[in-house]
């Protein structure tokens, strides 16, 4: 409940940090108008962290004021703790992607048990706290077995298959086609074409007003509640 409390209060000094760096825009009159709505936006980054993609992002994403979202594999977590504490310590959200990239989808209890609960133990060590969200990988788990997992879950709206398109300007352009405001954005810091990509897409959205926010914050500036086993889609709920 605290750390409900906490959040919620995080959310509202969010919400009035960017209000007030919204330019005001004057007419031609010299009137001031209400500036246009910000649009908020996630990306999302899975199977890291990996040396030289991960550190290289995380700079880029500092050098543009942008927040992020990782869903970490347990075992490279475990390979690179500093990396995980430096997501944290710069304002990502650090998230759980199992803790060797099985799919759930199919998989028995005390196996989705197991390669979730490792990596949150893991999580709970480096960066303290505990309940960290889940993307399962593949975005899939079989229905009615949500209830084993005890933390909301995030699935996406935008997929640039950049793991197939090892291609910059194609992962840009399939982004820039289909985001639109809430969108969860998925890409996987593993590959320096993604990574050169999302720091393109910071770019050009950030040019277009748009705010990058990790998927916790893009949720509670939507007012949705995260609850566990649910899979969410976008910022704005589940659909
Ligand atoms: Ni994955």
């Amino acid at each position: 409940m605290r750390k409900h409390w906490i959040f919620l209060g995080l959310c509202i000094s969010l919400l009035l940090l960017r209000v007030e760096e919204a330019p005001a825009n004057l007419a031609a009159d010299g009137a001031a108008q209400i500036p246009a709505e910000t649009n908020y936006v996630a990306l999302t980054f899975d199977d890291g962290p990996r040396r030289g993609t991960t550190d290289r992002l995380l700079e880029g994403l500092k050098e543009r004021g942008a927040s992020a979202t990782f869903f970490l594999v347990g075992e490279e977590a475990e390979r690179y703790p500093e990396l995980v504490r430096r997501m944290q310590a710069e304002g990502h959200q650090v998230g759980n992607h199992t803790w060797s990239h099985v799919r759930l989808e199919g998989a028995s209890t005390a196996v989705i048990q197991e390669e979730v609960g490792k990596t949150e133990e893991l999580l709970e060590t480096l960066l303290g706290g505990s309940g960290y969200w889940l993307r399962p990988p593949y975005g899939l788990i079989t229905p009615g077995t949500e209830k084993l997992v005890r933390v909301p879950m995030v699935k996406w709206s935008v997929d640039p298959r950049d793991w197939e398109n090892k291609n910059t300007d194609k992962v840009v352009q399939a982004i820039l086609k289909h985001v639109k405001p809430n969108s969860i954005i998925l890409l996987h810091d593993i590959y320096d074409t993604s990574v050169d990509a999302a720091l393109k897409v910071v770019d050009t959205l950030e040019a277009q007003g748009y705010c990058f926010v990790t998927v916790e914050e893009l949720l509670c500036l939507n007012g949705v509640t995260p609850e566990a086993g649910e899979l969410y889609r976008t910022g704005t709920g589940t659909t």
